[in-house]
């Protein structure tokens, strides 16, 4: 099946084929107007997006060596995401459906950030642990099967990325926070403060970020002279080490043979030597790294997968800016 993937849950304009499994064009338009204020403006967001979906599609279409007639199908995020952000993505898919009359299915974003691990490595069988950790989520998931799926944990309060995102603002960097920090930390060093760990009693999947953060405004605050690359390097590591323990933890609990990370903070290569350091007898699986950020090739693929099932959405579907997964 030829597949028009389209993505705009955020600040990433994006689109991308998928032909039978596979992806043949991406693209993608990252807002850099939200730079200056240190987080995404939704209403900005809904703007910019709306200015420049029509040509990221046609150039994967160019691209992709196909035409827009021979599509069979189009897979937008449905949801989560900013309200103005989805309704742009999904009232433009719904306008290109209807004209060539090809079937639309809504897709949740955070389930595609997981299938994007199929793109990274085809062999990957179900049953599997899942750690998804976004700006906006981070959860563990057993992933079963194909739409079977049970949440062993989540956080109480902030996300991971957005405990990155915070730090960045509170340590005077960019947005967004993640890749600001792991640059700054490359040259410090991870072990000189320690920055609590919430909620690492045995048997417990949740997580709690807002004391990190809280601790990281007290520590700057009263120590005006310490190295920024140590701090950064030791936030880093206090978030990265509460997820791998609860990964680990989820893997002894499951049995699981597999785990796979996705989400945004998938991209961090510390994260990455860390989960195979400590889980180093399972076969551990990342996406490719310009598929953990936003993409509309993980919406393309996964949107592939229903539709060969036969299953579409009704062109009267909603955007669902707290959509979970099922
Ligand atoms: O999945 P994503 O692109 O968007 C959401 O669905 O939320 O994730 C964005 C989050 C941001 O909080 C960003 O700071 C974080 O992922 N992130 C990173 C890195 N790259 C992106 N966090 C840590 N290290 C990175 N290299
Ligand atoms: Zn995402």
């Amino acid at each position: 099946m030829k597949i028009l993937g389209i993505e705009t849950s955020c600040d990433e304009t994006a689109a991308a084929v998928c032909i039978d499994g596979e992806i043949i064009s991406t693209k993608l338009s990252s807002q850099e107007i939200h730079n200056k204020f240190g987080g995404v403006i939704p209403e900005l967001a809904s703007r910019e997006h709306e200015k420049v979906i029509n040509l990221i599609v046609h150039k994967v279409i160019e691209e992709s060596n196909i035409s827009l007639n021979s599509l069979d199908g189009i897979a937008v995020t449905q949801g989560p995401g900013l309200s103005g952000a989805l309704i742009t993505g999904c009232s433009f898919s719904k306008g290109l459906a209807l004209g060539l009359g090809i079937p639309i299915i809504g897709i949740n974003h955070l389930e595609a950030h997981i299938f994007a691990n199929f793109l990274a490595d085809p062999s990957l069988s179900f049953p599997f642990v899942c750690l998804l950790v976004s700006g906006g989520h981070t959860q563990i998931w057993n992933i079963i099967n194909f739409g079977s799926y049970e949440l062993l944990g989540e956080t109480r309060d902030d996300a991971a990325g957005e405990a990155f995102d915070k730090g960045a603002r509170i340590l005077g960097l960019g947005y967004p926070g993640g890749p600001e920090i792991e640059k700054l930390a490359k040259n410090g060093d991870y072990k000189s403060i320690n920055f609590p760990r919430a909620l690492l009693e045995k048997n417990n999947l949740e997580f709690s970020f807002s004391g990190l953060k809280t601790s990281l405004l007290y520590y700057v605050d009263k120590n005006k002279n310490a190295k920024t690359e140590n701090i950064a390097a030791s936030y880093q590591y206090a978030i990265i080490d509460v997820l791998v323990q609860k990964l680990k933890l989820a893997v002894d609990i499951t049995g699981s043979k597999t785990c796979v990370i996705a989400g945004g903070v998938a991209a961090n290569k510390f994260l990455r030597r860390h989960v195979e350091k400590v889980i180093s007898n399972k076969k551990i699986v990342f996406p490719d790294l310009s598929y953990c950020t936003d993409n509309a090739a993980m919406i393309a693929f996964l949107g592939e997968k229903y539709l060969k099932k036969g299953k579409k959405s009704n062109f009267n579907f909603s955007i669902l800016p707290n959509m979970r997964i099922a």
